[in-house]
């Protein structure tokens, strides 16, 4: 027998996706409600070949919803979430509401399967974006050689901003063809031919997504000992996110070995070996795709035992829609 599905944010850019990934992983759904803010009420979505009326979220929206898939902002998870569970559905959220709430588990399934199983406030928390793809990246070298620093550079792209701003970088980029100054609403400045510090301010220095790499990593691995140094930026790219990792271990890892077990992890496509200019993994063609690419796998230089990484991934996808849709895959077949 299927589930009856709800998506709170379908007319999301992550919402959307999350509908077309259950649909083309033929998620057991026998009935998918979508939920967004009153502005959407009556709009359609299409689902299966048919089209979905989008009702307006109330906190009456979740009877007899078995899994609710959250991608609606903070504000709107913290106040639904826990309405969703009352009415005994399992959330998924895609906020960062609940990712750092001990009673609920943060979940990449190719890392931590397991940890969706215990969930007492019925909510499990779906990575940061930016966290998905290295934890996937990183899991098997931490199994190998146990974590003990990365240092992380993000190469964000505008889609994790939402629909908005893919819009706003498309207008910005027109204007500067046009040889017109672009108006910023949703980002602080042009993204259009520029690199922008994008988010809200954290602590020390370092911006929330930045911290966001630090605490759900530790949480995730289950390890609070490892450092991690992120520098979050954001790109003018639509969607694919792109990240340079040092990875050091308490036991050295060469390149070599990294590369062999990377080779073989689930969720990863490795890269060809060695440097080429133009060479793959590259957010343009990771867009639309599900794996985590790895490439540019090499021997630190000046520490040894330490190597470095280029990790791109679909930031809608991975990052978001389809780590949910397979953490309700895992909750769905729960017995
Ligand atoms: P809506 O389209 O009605 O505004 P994105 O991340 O692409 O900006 O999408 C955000 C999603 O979250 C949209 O589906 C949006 O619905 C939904 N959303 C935003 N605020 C609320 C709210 N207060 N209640 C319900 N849904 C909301």
């Amino acid at each position: 027998m299927g589930h009856v599905v709800a998506v709170v944010g379908a007319t999301g850019a992550v919402g959307r996706e999350m509908l077309r990934t259950l649909e083309r992983r033929e998620f057991p759904c026998d009935e998918l409600r979508c939920l967004a803010s009153a502005r959407s009420s009556g709009k359609e979505l299409p689902f299966r070949g048919k089209t979905i009326v989008v009702e307006e979220l109330t906190e009456d929206s979740f009877d007899g919803v078995d899994i609710a898939l959250f991608s609606a902002g903070g504000s709107t998870s913290r106040k639904f979430a826990p309405a969703a569970a009352a009415a005994g559905a399992v959330v998924i959220d895609n906020s960062s509401a609940w990712r750092m709430d001990p009673d609920c588990p943060l979940v990449v399934p190719e890392v931590n399967a397991e940890a969706a199983r215990r969930r007492p406030k019925g909510i499990i928390a779906n990575p940061n974006c930016s966290t998905i793809q290295m934890m996937v990246a990183l899991k098997p070298l931490h199994d190998e050689a146990g974590i003990r620093h990365i240092i992380v550079s993000t190469y964000q792209a505008a889609s994790g901003k939402g629909k908005a701003a893919v819009d706003e970088l498309h207008e910005q980029r027109a204007s500067l063809a046009a040889g017109e100054e672009p108006v910023s609403k949703v980002f602080p400045a042009s993204l259009a031919g520029n690199v922008l510090s994008d988010w809200p301010a954290g602590e020390g220095g370092y911006s929330e997504e930045e911290l966001k790499l630090v605490n759900e990593t530790r949480k995730i691995l289950e390890d609070p000992e490892i450092g991690v140094t992120p520098t979050c930026v954001r790109v003018p790219v639509a969607t694919g996110h792109a990240e340079s990792i040092h990875v050091q271990f308490h036991k050295p890892l060469s390149a070599a070995r990294a590369r062999e077990l990377l080779a073989v992890a689930e969720g990863v496509v490795l890269g060809p070996e060695g440097y080429e200019p133009g060479a793959e993994p590259q957010p343009r063609s990771a867009a639309g795709t599900d794996p985590v690419y790895v490439g540019r796998v090499r021997d630190d230089l000046a520490v040894e035992g330490a190597i470095n990484l280029w990790v791109v991934a679909d930031n809608l996808l991975k990052g978001a829609a389809l780590n949910a849709v397979q953490i309700a895959e895992l909750v769905g077949a729960e017995k």
